[in-house]
């Protein structure tokens, strides 16, 4: 039988004009403007409005396996451990195909603004293997994970507060593995990422970016409401919640997490190359997990940090952004005390 379709449940309301004409000023990524969802005010550009019934309609698998995170908050890193775990640490595949294919970022469509698009088809013309990848990340997810065969299991990248992902995926009892960072790091991290992706292209500086981190005006943020709701579900079964401050301190500790989380524990013998491979110098140089595809096609702004950047932590030094900009921490931190006693309270 047919399953019916569900109406989106949240309002998607334009945001309001004049700070819009703001963002799209600092924003070049986006050309028609940004939406606010339900009652948090999750951010996105323009096309998650046609799009949001779409996405929240995908069906999920019960052995799908998802990560789910606020931007920057070592995703990358936890996909590839998961996703190497679960393949009987098949180094040989994890080199041979980028990591974006083997483990698909859901929403990422909604992010290819129709005219960036046909500036980058455009700007590779020339090249019909280029020309065919910008196709491929454009085409919806929802479409293509669909067409992945049952005996095949998926793995999928979202940023999706749990409240926007397909409620399939809590019915089916999908494993979700949330990972959580401190927010100033994810600031400076996300700050970075907007200058660098063509597709957000922010050409504005930190205080500016962390005053609009702040009121959540960047996609998938707010980040204390995002952060809420993975707590509320952190103590099922099926989701497992990490600190990426805790992977730092302790990689072995969380391999073995995620390993009896999945069922699939790697061998003693197997440790050191493993801790080896996910180390964040190898991760640079790794082309199959820093998006190295992405910037062959220039999706990725030139001079720029790189996707893979520094991997550091405020617990031990506030970032060099901060640290220039002291009246900006004071602020940064008044925030978060009050957003922390507000979790608190919950
Ligand atoms: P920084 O920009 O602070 O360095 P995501 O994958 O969610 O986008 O997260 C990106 C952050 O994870 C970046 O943080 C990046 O450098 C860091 N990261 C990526 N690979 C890492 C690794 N192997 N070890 C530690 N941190 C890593």
């Amino acid at each position: 039988m047919e399953k019916s379709t569900l109406k989106f449940p949240h309002e998607i309301r334009d945001v309001e004009e004049s700070t819009n004409a703001e963002l799209m000023e600092y924003f070049h990524g986006e050309r028609t403007g940004f939406v606010q969802v339900g009652s948090e005010g999750y951010f996105f550009p323009h096309k998650y409005k046609e799009e949001a019934e779409r996405y929240y309609n995908f069906e999920a698998r019960p052995d799908d396996v998802w990560i789910a995170t606020v931007p920057r908050s070592g995703t990358t890193w936890t996909q590839e451990l998961i996703w190497l775990l679960a393949n009987g640490l098949d180094y040989e595949q994890a080199q041979r195909r980028p990591l974006p294919e083997r483990f698909p970022f859901f929403e990422f469509p909604v992010f290819m603004h129709p005219q960036v698009k046909e500036e980058l088809l455009e700007k590779n013309k020339e090249s019909a293997s280029a020309l065919e990848f910008i196709e491929k990340i454009s085409r919806p997810a929802y479409e293509a994970l669909s067409e992945v065969p049952h005996s095949q299991r998926r793995f999928i990248k979202t940023h999706f507060p749990f409240s926007l992902m397909p409620p399939s995926v809590m019915e089916k009892k999908c494993k979700v593995i949330y990972v959580v960072r401190d927010p100033k790091d994810v600031a400076v991290s996300y700050y970075h990422l907007n200058r660098l992706f063509r597709t957000q292209g922010y050409v504005g500086d930190f205080e500016r970016y962390w005053r609009y981190f702040q009121r959540g005006l960047n996609p998938w943020l707010p980040y204390y409401s995002h952060v809420k709701e993975a707590r509320a579900y952190a103590h099922l079964d099926n989701v497992l919640f990490l600190r990426y401050e805790d992977m730092l301190v302790d990689l072995p500790g969380t391999i073995h997490s995620i390993a009896s989380f999945l069922e699939c524990p790697p061998k003693a013998k197997d440790m050191d190359r493993l801790l080896d491979h996910l180390s964040i110098q190898n991760f640079r140089n790794n082309k199959s997990v820093n998006m190295h595809e992405m910037a062959s096609v220039g999706i990725l702004n030139e001079g720029e940090a790189g996707f893979v950047r520094k991997g550091s932590k405020t617990e031990c030094q506030p970032q060099k952004e901060f640290v220039d900009n002291p009246s900006l921490l004071v602020n940064a931190n008044e925030w978060i005390e009050q957003n922390v006693k507000c979790l608190k309270t919950i």
